[in-house]
């Protein structure tokens, strides 16, 4: 980033929002370059590049990459004041230390089998009895082994009839979706029907060219009902105006229920992914209401009542924010740039190199996803928007540690026998094993936003905001893209370059064996790219409402 664009345009002008995250990101520079005399291998393009010299003895197994000593010895400093939090941090480390491992051993590997047999049996599967108290979560069950299995590259057409058949009980004549069978509409039960249904939208793409017969087919496909068909648009948008609390911009999970960020970001992502109009105020003040979200510390609450700052609201607050308006505009003129990066940034943990949801609590593989999630959209607010194949260009590179959560995931929260969990001794779970997954995918990619031919001129209201051109449709989530090249700051030259976290190489995984590189996620739906794109067709093709 250019020096001048850091300073203050005029000395009696006040900094505009994007020159004081300028100056933040100045400000963080200076204190990566005067620890740039490090030896540690990683910090070394070319010890990086000596990762993976080719075995050709054994093209499956690659040398091991030096492990970081910051992921392998215990913390150098520790509090010195013992109290439940230090205890059960002191646990938490000896116990993630033993599965961290040597310097000397091999990078772990992500066990793609039985991670999908385990999210392939939450679909299929009689489920065991005690998961009865999961009853109100179906759409939530659907929804985390899709999720799953997408991350790990499994076609799920073959799911569409069943996902179809199980969710469409659960919509309600009055708009939304119950978390069961018989139960009342919650935005939250609604979003995951939402994403499950998208999830299931894309069909195999025919690799050849149709004969007459593959025509017919298709065109009885044409005529199928696609799972998005499934939903009724009117009625959810008379839920979503039911649960809008005009008062506040924010919306309640459920009639009568509380209302909450995760009220906003569910009903935000219905609203962008069905393409429903946003007039008669639907949006009206939500932006405002995010904003008043961010607490003293940088993170979010979970209302603007001075809640705890907590990474799950975090990622619904800034997600929502990123679907209101271009993320650089809508973030640093809606938050404290400085504090959010702070708040973040303490949230990942050394040795454990995994992300914990709030000061002085434990790393949870399950914040792979709502705290290491916000990096790709913090990330996009300092970079601005980017071009395709520009990629090298005015990048800030990856302000956390991609290969720490890689480490923390692929050693501490992988089940021997498939699933994800919390962490060492927890028993993995199908939520655990969607998020982590998520997680990890967001550290093996780079997200960056195009510019949109749509973007609003600077001075025009943004959606959410007093005076906001209401029938506008909610665009600034898609045009989002995302790269298996990962831009970086070489240390003192601040020129990017392009790295990858360790993992097995791609010419190994093609030589036969599987990598445990994922499929990249939108980072704001956390569903793959093509289902974005399938509900965007769905929307564009739908003749009256
Ligand atoms: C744990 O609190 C809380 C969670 C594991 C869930 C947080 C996630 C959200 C609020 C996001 C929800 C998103 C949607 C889309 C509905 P805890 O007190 O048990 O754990 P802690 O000790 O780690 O804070
Ligand atoms: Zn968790």
């Amino acid at each position: 980033m250019a020096s001048s664009s850091s300073s203050p345009s005029s000395s009696t002008n006040p900094p505009t929002p994007v020159e004081n995250l300028n100056t933040i990101l100045d400000n963080l520079r200076v204190q990566e370059l005067s620890s740039s005399d490090t030896s540690e291998p990683a910090s070394s393009p070319a010890a990086a590049e000596s990762y993976y010299p080719y075995n050709p003895s054994n093209p499956y197994i690659p040398p091991a990459p030096p492990a970081p000593a910051l992921f392998t010895t215990l913390p150098l400093l520790r509090d010195a004041l013992t109290t439940r939090s230090s205890v059960d941090q002191d646990a938490t480390v000896n116990s993630c230390i033993r599965y961290l491992g040597y310097p000397e051993d091999p990078f772990p590997i992500l066990d793609r089998e039985n991670h999908i047999a385990f999210l392939e049996s939450g679909l299929t599967s009689k489920l065991p009895d005690y998961m009865v108290a999961y009853d109100a979560s179906r759409a939530w069950l659907v929804y985390w082994c899709l999720s799953g299995l997408a991350s790990l590259g499994v076609d799920l057409a073959k799911y569409r009839a069943r996902v179809m058949d199980t969710l469409r009980p659960l919509q309600n004549a009055e708009g939304g979706f119950g978390g069961g069978n018989g139960q009342m509409s919650h935005i939250t039960a609604t979003y995951a029907a939402v994403l499950a249904l998208c999830l299931v939208s894309p069909r195999p793409t025919a690799a050849t060219t149709p004969n007459d017969n593959d025509k017919e087919e298709e065109e009885d496909k044409e005529a199928e009902e696609t799972p998005l068909d499934l939903i009724d648009r009117r009625a959810m948008l008379k839920y979503l105006h039911s649960v809008k609390v005009p008062e506040t911009g924010g919306f309640r999970v459920a009639i009568n229920g509380e209302s909450d960020v995760r009220g906003c970001y569910c009903a935000l992502v219905i609203i962008t992914l069905l393409g429903l109009p946003t007039s008669n105020g639907l949006v009206r003040g939500t932006r405002g209401y995010l904003s008043r979200c961010q607490t003293f510390e940088g993170g979010f609450g979970a209302t603007p009542d001075g809640n705890e700052a907590h990474g799950g609201y975090a990622f619904c607050a800034l997600a929502a924010l990123c679907m209101l308006g271009e993320p650089r505009e809508v973030m640093t003129s809606s938050l404290d740039m400085g504090r959010l990066i702070a708040w973040l940034s303490a949230r990942q943990y050394a040795p454990e190199g995994g992300l914990s949801g709030r000061t002085n609590k434990l790393v949870d593989g399950c914040y792979s996803t709502w705290v290491g999630g916000c990096w790709p959209l913090v990330e996009a607010a300092c970079n601005g928007p980017q071009k395709p194949g520009e990629l090298v260009g005015g990048v800030v590179g990856s302000l956390w540690s991609r290969e720490g959560l890689a480490r923390y995931i692929l050693a501490c929260c992988q089940n021997m026998k498939g699933g994800m969990r919390d962490k060492p001794n927890k028993a993995p779970d199908f939520y655990h094993t969607c998020y982590v997954l998520l997680g990890l995918s967001s550290a093996q990619h780079y997200s960056y936003y195009t510019p949109s031919p749509e973007t609003l001129p600077a001075s025009a209201p943004l959606a959410g905001e007093e005076g906001e051109n209401e029938d506008l449709p909610l665009r600034s989530a898609f045009t989002w893209r995302v790269s298996e090249r990962i831009p970086s700051v070489v240390k003192g030259v601040y020129e990017p370059v392009v790295e990858d976290i360790p993992t097995w190489p791609d010419d190994v995984a093609e030589e036969g064996a599987v990598g445990d590189r994922l499929k990249p996620h939108h980072p704001i739906f956390n569903i793959p790219l093509e289902c974005v794109e399938a509900a965007e067709r769905w929307v564009a093709g739908r003749v009256g409402f």
